[in-house]
C-alpha cells in the first residue's frame, strides 16, 4: 500500500474555522480518514475514534447539508447521551464536518463506508433484501475520485458479500495506478448508549482478505482501535465471517426478544410472570440476563432488516428450514405488537372509537429521538384505525417526525392525521381527560410522574396498559387504575370491563 502512517499524501485546508492552535495539530496528522455517512453510525463512532487518537485526522461528508450544518452546530442531529460534550471538544480539533466528499476522499488514507442501507421497497427482494444502492454510490463515487491508494472500510450494516461488490466496484471504475484494500468493520454500537459501547466495545471485528496488502490493511485499521481498545478484544476474520458476524450478533439479540415476547403472551394466560420467569431463566450463567425484557416489540433500524437480510440469504441459498426459522423472529415481533393494540381495545369495553388514549413514548428505545421500525408506530396505527384519538407525548421526538411516521404508517396525509393526533409537550397534558395512558417507551421520567395527579384528570374508569413493564403496577392500583400490561395476567379485583366478544 501506498498509504503511509507517517506521511499523509496531502496536507489540508479543510481545517477552516479551526483556531491556530488546533489547525498545527492535524496539520501533520498520522492517518487521514474520511467518513461517507453522518448518521447514527459515521458521526458517533468517528467522534470516539477522534477523541482517542489526536494522531488522527478524520472528516464525515454527507449529501445531506443539513445534517453536516447540525454536526457543526450546537444542536447535533442526533440525540446521544455523552456525544455532545466529546464532539464539542474536539469539532474542528481534528474532527471536520463536510459536504465535500471528493476533498475528503481525496485526502484520505483510509474511508469508512457508513452510509444508509434500508431494506429494499421495489423490484426483486422487496422486503427482504438490502438496499445496496447508497453504498453502490458511495464505492462508485471514491473510484472517480480517488487519486491514490486507499483502504476502504465498510461499516455500515450490509449482507454478505456486499464487500465483493464494492471491491468489484472499485476496481472495474478505479483511475490507473490505484489500488484498494477493502475491510469489513461492523459496528456494534446500541444506540442510546453508543458513547459506552464505542468507548469500552465487547469486541472489535475487522474482516479482510488474507493476502499480503490485506494484512496490512487489517493492521492499519487495528492500529486506530489499538489506541483505546484491548488488543484481544480486536478479532481478524476473513471477510465473509466478519459480514455474517455482524447480521448473526442481531438475529441472535432479537430472536431472544421474540424468544421472550411469546412467554409474556403464556404468563398472560397463565399466573406467572414473565420478570420473574425472566429473572430466573437469566440466572443460568449459560443463559445470561441480557436482552431479556419483554416489551411490545423490538424496533430500530438493525434488527429486522439484518433478519430479514439472513431470511434472504437463506432464501438465497435454498436453505428454507433456515429461513423459515428467522422468519418466525419477525412474526413473532409482529404479532406481539398487534396482541398489544388488542389487549388495549378489548379491555376497554370493546371499543375505543371516539376515545382520547394518552401514548407515552414514540422512540423505538427510551435515550433516543430515532423512531425507525418503533413499535409505538404500529400500535398508534391499530389504535387509529379503530377510531381513537391519540395524544402523543415523547420527550425527544419532534412533531414532524412523529406526524411523517404515522403518515407513512396509516397512509393517511398530514392533514387528516389531525383528526386523530395530537402531540403533546408534556406527559400531564397527554393524560389529561384520557380515558388511557398507554407506555410504549420506557423512558426514565415515566416511572417518576405523579400518577395520583394524573389519574384525578381523567375520565373514569381509567386505565394504564404499560408495554415496557416498567411502573409500579400496585401503586397504580391502589390508585384506582385498570393495570394491564405484558406477561403478566390482570389481577382479578380490578373493575371487570373485558369484552365478552
Ligand atoms: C442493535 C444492536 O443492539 C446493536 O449491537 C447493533 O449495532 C444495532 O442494533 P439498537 O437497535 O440501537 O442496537 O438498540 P437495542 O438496544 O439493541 O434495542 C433494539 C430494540 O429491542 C428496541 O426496540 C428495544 O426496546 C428492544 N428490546 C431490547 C426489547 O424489547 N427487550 C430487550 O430486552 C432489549
Ligand atoms: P445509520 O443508522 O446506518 O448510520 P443513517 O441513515 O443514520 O444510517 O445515516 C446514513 C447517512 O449516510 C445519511 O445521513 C445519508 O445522507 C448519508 N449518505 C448516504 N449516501 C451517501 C453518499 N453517497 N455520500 C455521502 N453521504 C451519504
Amino acid at each position: 500500500m501506498a498509504t503511509d502512517f507517517k506521511t499523509p499524501s496531502i496536507t489540508t485546508d479543510s481545517t477552516k474555522g479551526a483556531t491556530t492552535d488546533s489547525i498545527s495539530q492535524s496539520t501533520n496528522p498520522a492517518l487521514r480518514i474520511c467518513c461517507i455517512g453522518a448518521g447514527y453510525v459515521g458521526g458517533p463512532t468517528c467522534a470516539i475514534i477522534a477523541s482517542k487518537c489526536p494522531d488522527i485526522h478524520i472528516t464525515v461528508v454527507d449529501v445531506s447539508a443539513e445534517r453536516i450544518a447540525a454536526w457543526n452546530s450546537d444542536a447535533l442531529p442526533i440525540f446521544e447521551p455523552g456525544l455532545d460534550e466529546i464532539v464539542r471538544k474536539i469539532r474542528n480539533r481534528n474532527l471536520f464536518f463536510s459536504t465535500d466528499t471528493d476533498k475528503a476522499i481525496n485526502e484520505a488514507d483510509l474511508i469508512f463506508i457508513s452510509v444508509n442501507t434500508p431494506t429494499k421497497s421495489y423490484g426483486f427482494g422487496t422486503g427482504r433484501a438490502a438496499d445496496l444502492r447508497y453504498v453502490e454510490e458511495a464505492a462508485r463515487q471514491i473510484a472517480h475520485t480517488a487519486t491514490n491508494n486507499k483502504i476502504v472500510v465498510e461499516k455500515s450494516t450490509v449482507p454478505v458479500k456486499a464487500c465483493e461488490s464494492i471491491k468489484t466496484i472499485l476496481k472495474t471504475n478505479k483511475r490507473p495506478g490505484v489500488s484498494y484494500q477493502v475491510l469489513s468493520n461492523p459496528e456494534f454500537l446500541a444506540e442510546g448508549s453508543a458513547v459506552h459501547d464505542l468507548l469500552a466495545p465487547d469486541r472489535v471485528l475487522i474482516g479482510g482478505d488474507e493476502s499480503i496488502e490485506g494484512s496490512l490493511a487489517i493492521k492499519k485499521l487495528s492500529w486506530i482501535y489499538e489506541h483505546w481498545v484491548p488488543k484481544e478484544k480486536i478479532l481478524t476474520t476473513n471477510t465473509w465471517s466478519s459480514e455474517l458476524s455482524k447480521l448473526v450478533a442481531n438475529a441472535f439479540l432479537a430472536q431472544r426478544i421474540s424468544s421472550i415476547n411469546t412467554i409474556s403472551a403464556v404468563c398472560e394466560a397463565t399466573g406467572a410472570s414473565v420478570k420473574e420467569v425472566a429473572k430466573a431463566v437469566g440466572l443460568d450463567s449459560r443463559i445470561g440476563n441480557k436482552f431479556l425484557d419483554a416489551s411490545i416489540g423490538f424496533g430500530g433500524s438493525c434488527f429486522q432488516k439484518d433478519v430479514y437480510n439472513l431470511i434472504y440469504l437463506a432464501e438465497s441459498l435454498k436453505l428454507e428450514p433456515v429461513a423459515q426459522y428467522w422468519l418466525q423472529v419477525i412474526k413473532v415481533n409482529d404479532w406481539q405488537r398487534e396482541r398489544f393494540a388488542h389487549m388495549i381495545v378489548q379491555n376497554m369495553f370493546g371499543s375505543v372509537s371516539g376515545k382520547k388514549i394518552a401514548i407515552f413514548g414514540f422512540a423505538f428505545k427510551k435515550d433516543t429521538a430515532d423512531t425507525r421500525e418503533s413499535s409505538s408506530i404500529y400500535v398508534c396505527r391499530y389504535l387509529i384505525e379503530e377510531g381513537a384519538t391519540l395524544h402523543i407525548y415523547d420527550p425527544k421526538v419532534t412533531s414532524e417526525r412523529i406526524f411523517l411516521d404515522l403518515s407513512e404508517q396509516t397512509g393517511t396525509n398530514e392533514t387528516d392525521l389531525l383528526n386523530h393526533v395530537q402531540i403533546a409537550n408534556e406527559p400531564y397534558a397527554a393524560a389529561k381527560d384520557s380515558h388511557a395512558i398507554v407506555v410504549c417507551t420506557e423512558w426514565d421520567e415515566f416511572i417518576k410522574l405523579d400518577y395520583e395527579l394524573i389519574y384525578s384528570t381523567m375520565q373514569k374508569p381509567s386505565y394504564v396498559f404499560d408495554g415496557r413493564l416498567i411502573l409500579d403496577h400496585d401503586q397504580l392500583m391502589s390508585i384506582g387504575f385498570n393495570v394491564f400490561c405484558i406477561g403478566k395476567k390482570p389481577p382479578k379485583n380490578q373493575f371487570l370491563t373485558q369484552s365478552p366478544l
